[in-house]
């Protein structure tokens, strides 16, 4: 028998947990005999006192085990998923899902909904007409069997204490904690019955994270959490500190994604997606060098089968495959777009991710409780990149809204969103580090 208040004091007390105790603790949590006055007190103790990383191992260990694995046995090829811990205008799902199938790995994909400033792959997918996200698990292996990807949500029986220790935590203040962090998103994914697993932590003024060094805790918790388990997990650090791509907003991101996959690419999306779809296939056949890996990154987009996987992953998913045709018109659409141009010529310095995530909020795009409803169609495109040239007059960007009260709010917020300057800056990876699996 636990006595939860011990547990919470030890916690309390800085003194370290043992696997038994942790266990008992969420299992208890997740049967309803700890309620959750007491979960939250032991949330903000690790929040004040954090964890080793044998006691966050415990809790990810504990966590995965108040519910049941994806069953891939029956998939032949290696399983490899991607996570991110999100961004503004981040669509590399949509993108390296397919590309990663076109290059023989097999990506069940489990994501989620955008909450706050950064946007939720499912969101974005559900903007096409008739895309179910909720796939059985049973559904979710037969769609992988035969496409080679799938994206799709949570389901009930993995990892549920999670669901309910996340809604814990964002009304107590605690969700900032980088062992619970890591225990809640690493039992998510151990629960997929995975290969191994690329991270994709970003950090910078549009991420969770703003400080690299805490991202990079954070990646390093992590990858080492695999190892404990016995998964390899790599961890890029990526900049997120402009927007990914041109566009941001549900539909305009699917559409960007075709776009993509047809073979328009270009600047930070196209860098990012390149690098983490290399790191699956590297970690999925260790044979294979990064160069080479990179190389089959390229026929996949170049040849057309990242869009044909694409277009099969959402037939297979009931989604309409004209979006892959003519996105615009399967897409919903704003009722005004307005274009916002450059005051004065020169070059792009910055492009505020932050300001973007918060206007395209406000437009309706995102949501700030889960259970607001979103808007798929409003949001911004056709935004400019750091480095590049603009005359005075040019449009910096597309504003696409159906309410002429939020267009205003959004301007109001984007007034300083964008820094021209005189000269050419100096464009960095956007790529700050690779963690991989020792
Ligand atoms: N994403 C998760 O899944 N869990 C967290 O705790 C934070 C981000």
């Amino acid at each position: 028998m636990i006595i939860p208040q011990w547990i919470i004091e030890k916690k309390r007390d800085k003194q370290p947990l043992s696997r038994d105790e942790i266990t008992s603790f969420i299992h208890g949590y997740h049967q309803e005999t700890i309620p959750d006055y007491q979960m939250a007190a032991l949330a903000m103790a690790i929040y004040l006192n954090g964890m080793s990383f044998e006691e966050t191992a415990f809790l990810t260990e504990a966590m995965m085990s108040t519910g049941q694995n994806l069953d891939t046995s029956s998939l032949k090829l290696p399983v490899c998923d991607k996570h991110s811990t999100g961004g503004i205008g981040d669509k590399v799902s949509l993108i390296l899902g397919p590309l990663a199938a076109a290059c023989g790995v097999a990506v069940p994909m489990i994501s989620g909904r955008g909450l706050g400033i950064t946007g939720g792959t499912l969101d974005k997918l559900e903007s096409i007409p008739g895309y179910r996200c909720d796939l059985s698990e049973a559904e979710m292996v037969k769609v992988v069997e035969k496409v080679g990807c799938c994206i799709v949500g949570q389901t009930e029986r993995l990892a549920p204490a999670d669901k309910k220790l996340y809604g814990l935590r964002d009304v107590t203040a605690t969700v900032p904690s980088i062992p619970l962090i890591t225990a809640s998103i690493m039992c998510k994914k151990m629960s997929e019955g995975l290969g191994s697993l690329v991270l994709d932590v970003k950090a910078g003024r549009g991420a969770f994270m703003k400080d690299p060094d805490q991202a990079r805790e954070l990646a390093k918790n992590m990858v080492r959490v695999g190892a404990q388990m016995n998964t390899p997990v790599a961890a890029l650090i990526s900049r997120m500190d402009h927007p990914l791509g041109r566009c941001i907003g549900n539909a305009l991101e699917v559409k960007e994604s075709v776009e993509f996959l047809q073979g328009k690419v270009e600047g930070n999306l196209w860098e990012v997606t390149r690098e983490l779809t290399a790191t699956m296939i590297t970690l999925s056949y260790p044979e294979t060098s990064h160069a080479q890996a990179l190389a089959q990154v390229d026929e996949a987009l170049h040849s057309g089968l990242g869009l044909e996987i694409f277009r099969k992953m959402v037939v297979a998913q009931a989604g309409d495959p004209a979006v892959c045709d003519d996105p615009e018109a399967v897409l919903a659409k704003a009722s005004t777009v307005q274009e916002v141009p450059a005051s004065e010529a020169g070059y792009v310095l910055d492009v505020d991710a932050e300001a973007f995530g918060r206007a395209v909020l406000v437009l309706g795009g995102g949501r700030t409780r889960s259970e607001d409803k979103i808007d798929p169609a409003v949001g911004i495109s056709a935004l400019v990149q750091p480095g590049e040239k603009i005359s005075k007059d040019q449009p910096l960007y597309l504003l696409h809204s159906n309410h002429a009260e939020r267009t205003e709010k959004a301007l109001d917020l984007l007034k300083n969103a964008i820094t021209l300057g005189p000269d050419a800056p100096k464009i960095e990876s956007v790529i700050l580090e690779r963690i991989l699996p020792s």
